[in-house]
């Protein structure tokens, strides 16, 4: 089993409900969402044709690419609507004391 290595990449306040944010950190192209109050980390680049998730929106509970309008669901990566074939890569989160930590 691998060893988790948490960076803090931000704070709660950073995040309005139902926002995203990419973030590039150690070679990683992630994306921090909040949905409903509950935090996700996600790969950024859309599936189907390498847009930046994170320049889309949050409609509906569902991450939507602002290219061709796959939708993923932010809690596990999942295609909800195509044309993406392959979910996200899902990384692990921590939130504690107001900062958002990921395992990268
Ligand atoms: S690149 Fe995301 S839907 Fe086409």
């Amino acid at each position: 089993m691998g060893t988790m290595t948490f960076t803090k990449v931000a704070t709660t306040a950073d995040f309005l409900f139902d926002r995203m944010e990419g973030f590039q950190v150690s070679g990683k192209d992630f994306l921090v969402a909040r949905v409903g109050g509950r935090f996700s980390a996600l790969g950024n680049i859309c599936t189907h044709q390498g847009c930046r998730l994170s320049g889309g929106k949050i409609r509906e509970g569902r991450i939507r690419c602002p290219c061709h309008g796959s939708a993923f669901d932010p809690a596990t990566g999942t295609v909800l609507q195509g044309p993406a074939g392959k979910p996200l890569s899902l990384y692990h989160i921590k939130v504690e004391n107001d900062q958002v930590w990921v395992d990268l």
